[in-house]
């Protein structure tokens, strides 16, 4: 694919992400054009666009002239608002944002998630060796769609014959894995989602458990309990935000590894931390390509005034590429330090399930090394079609066991 003119990238319509490599795209833009205008099309609004690591860091951090309440993605910023503005965490500012913040860093945080997490190392296990065992799979359907809807799920107690139905959902919600979905079919997904999650509180209300959910029941923000709407909201915000974002990334992981062999000898051989492994997986996937804000106060960027409304997008698909920040960025180095990237954004929204999606992803790579002696790609992997996720939804594999680690390790 070659490098598209600049004028000719609608960054709003998810069939350019299908159709061209944006690589060259964005490296123009962060040399030549660090405060690019998407232009309207059809009716639909313009918006800024920036590409450049530390303007986007700026921008994250300044929730003085920048807000969420607008809105954070493409889809509802240029729909001119979000329906769980001041509500869900996502699109909440100011003092409220942080009281839900810290009730959902309660529930997220490394201490209380040590049992789920020892539940995700045991599901993740399991899962590879039965893979492996198999001969190959398609690892998205297989292992990449359950690890994190399975821990989503025990988080918040949602029953196990719901969870099919549940990831079916989420799937339509965000992007398209099928051609034929389009933004009505995605629109239904998240009312769906919403009225599950209505029929979960209301049974929560009347028996609680030791979940998620019966925790946020009975929350106050404020000193006034979060309604049924609020708790929705926000289990939807984590069903939404924890199980796609991982599960592309996954995907990603076993495909970037299968490309990449030298890479995989390195894991293999032990020859990089787990941790800083994940993280450079985390580089390179960025599976959230942007998130954006609304101008809330005046304010000037690379010369530009910017206007209270105007709509301002960051693309962690650029920013994690910037040669200003990464040495050699289009190299994936699964030893590579110091790597600060931006997949899980930065300021006072900064991702609040980084340590789960981290745990997984570390897990992955941990059952990958011990129990394959590598794994190559079959088959040609659909690419799904957003212009907020990307990755892949199908990734056929076949493994090669590794028997000593299949015999030695539990
Ligand atoms: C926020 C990415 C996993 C729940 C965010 C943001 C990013 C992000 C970039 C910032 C959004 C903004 O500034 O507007 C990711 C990626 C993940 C991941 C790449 C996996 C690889 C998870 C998981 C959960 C989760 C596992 C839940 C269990 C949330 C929530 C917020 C958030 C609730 C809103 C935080 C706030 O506004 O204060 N995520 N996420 N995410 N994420 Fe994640």
């Amino acid at each position: 694919m070659s490098t598209p003119a600049l004028d000719t990238v609608d960054l709003g319509d998810p069939a350019t992400f299908a159709d061209h490599d944006l690589d060259g795209f964005w490296r123009t833009l962060r040399d030549t054009a660090p405060m690019h205008w998407n232009p309207p099309v059809d009716g639909r609004r313009g918006f800024w666009v920036l590409s450049r690591y530390d303007d986007i860091m700026a921008t994250y951090r300044d929730n003085v002239n920048f807000t969420s309440q607008r809105g954070n993605v493409l889809v509802t910023l240029l729909e001119g608002g979000d329906a769980g503005a001041g509500r869900m965490l996502a699109v909440t500012d100011g003092p409220r944002h942080l009281e839900l913040r810290k009730i959902l860093q309660r529930v997220l945080s490394p201490r209380v998630l040590d049992e789920v997490a020892r539940t995700v190392r045991i599901n993740t296990r399991q899962w590879i060796r039965e893979a492996v065992g198999s001969g190959g799979c398609d690892f998205a359907e297989r292992i990449a769609s359950r690890i994190p809807m399975t821990t989503i799920s025990n988080l918040l107690g949602v029953p196990e014959r719901d969870r099919d139905y549940l990831l079916s959902l989420t799937k339509t919600a965000l992007s398209a894995d099928d051609e034929d979905v389009d933004e009505v079919d995605s629109e239904m997904a998240r009312n769906e989602i919403l009225m599950y999650f209505m029929d979960i509180v209301e049974e929560r209300r009347e028996a609680p458990g030791d979940d998620v959910i019966s925790m946020l029941i009975g929350s106050a923000v404020d000193g006034v309990p979060l309604s049924d709407e609020d708790v929705v909201l926000n289990c939807y915000s984590l069903i939404i935000g924890g199980d796609e974002t991982s599960r592309l990334t996954m995907i990603d992981c076993v495909r970037t590894l299968a490309a990449h062999p030298e890479q995989w000898r390195r894991l293999k051989r032990g020859e990089v931390a787990i941790e800083t492994a994940v993280d450079e997986v985390l580089r390179w996937a960025s599976p959230t390509m942007h998130f954006g804000r609304s101008v809330e106060r005046e304010t000037e960027l690379h010369g530009v005034r910017l206007r209270p409304g105007d709509i301002v997008t960051l693309w962690h698909a650029s920013g994690n590429r910037d040669e200003r920040v990464f040495a050699r960025p289009g190299e994936f180095d699964l030893g590579r330090t110091p790597n600060k990237h931006l997949a899980f954004g930065y300021g006072p929204h900064f991702c609040v399930g980084s340590y789960l999606a981290k745990v997984e992803i570390a897990e992955l790579l941990k059952a990958l090394r011990d129990f394959t002696l590598g794994f190559e790609q079959t088959e040609e992997a659909l690419p799904i079609r957003s212009n907020f996720l990307t990755g892949f939804s199908t990734m056929p594999v076949r493994f090669t066991p590794d028997h000593s680690g299949l015999r030695e390790c539990g």
